[in-house]
């Protein structure tokens, strides 16, 4: 096996890789989160390294235990994962998977919330960072390849189209993350992959499946 990672394509080759979801406290007992399993950014993770890449991975708190051979990075919220995705940087290639809050509480109480009968408590939100779109945009020292996810509900390659030409990345990973289909949560997914020469259509298959291939695309361009 060492062999075979020594004679692999990302050899040399730091990659990093955002996976699952964040939590946005409300207060000490209490979060705001999202249902990102993990499951596609750790087997994605597990394909570049296999390939021989040094992988940096930072998630959030997944389902799923992180994949062998990795740099593990954990963290909590959105902000906690634009801190760690900075100091991991440079890297020859960052692919952000993770499900990152949009919104986190403005201000997190410091002690537990209590339940006053007839009082409703009222949460004020503020945006967290972009951090797809901040390692897209920076003027130097940017990655050679930047991939980002979209989850989306109704068409697709249109709102993943837009969303890479507004974050500025290299290619966007979309899927239709609809109940009807299960891929949330579920083993497969079913992807496009957007880039400069337009929209793939992948079938469906496994996660890892994905993952494999996705990675062997990214080695075919920076390995
Ligand atoms: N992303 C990020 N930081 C954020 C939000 C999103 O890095 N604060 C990344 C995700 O990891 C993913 C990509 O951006 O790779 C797209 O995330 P998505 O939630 O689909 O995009 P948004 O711009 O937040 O748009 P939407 O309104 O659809 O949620
Ligand atoms: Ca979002």
């Amino acid at each position: 096996v060492e062999a075979k990672l020594a004679a692999g394509p990302l050899k040399g080759r730091r990659v990093l890789v955002t996976s699952g979801p964040t939590h946005e406290p409300i207060d000490p007992v209490r979060y705001i989160a999202n249902r990102s399993s993990g499951v596609q950014g750790t087997a994605i993770a597990r394909s570049l390294a296999a390939l021989g890449a040094e992988v940096v991975f930072v998630t959030g708190p997944a389902d799923v235990p992180p994949p062998e051979g990795v740099q593990v990075i954990r963290v909590q919220s959105a902000s906690e994962m634009a801190d760690a995705v900075a100091a991991a940087l440079p890297v020859d290639a960052a692919v952000m998977a993770a499900a990152v809050a949009d919104w986190r509480v403005k201000t997190a109480s410091g002690s537990k919330i209590k339940k006053v009968a007839g009082a409703l408590p009222v949460l004020e939100f503020e945006e967290n960072p972009d951090i797809l779109a901040t390692v897209s945009q920076m003027a130097s020292g940017r990655p050679a390849l930047v991939v980002g996810f979209a989850a989306e509900t109704d068409d697709v390659v249109a709102h993943a189209t837009a969303k890479r030409a507004r974050k500025g990345c290299d290619w966007i990973v979309a899927n239709d993350v609809s109940p009807a289909t299960g891929i949330m949560g579920g083993t497969e997914n079913a992807v496009v992959l957007i880039s400069d020469a337009g929209a793939e259509e992948w079938p469906r298959m496994g996660k890892q499946a994905v993952a494999d291939r996705l990675a062997k695309r990214i080695a075919a361009e920076i390995g």
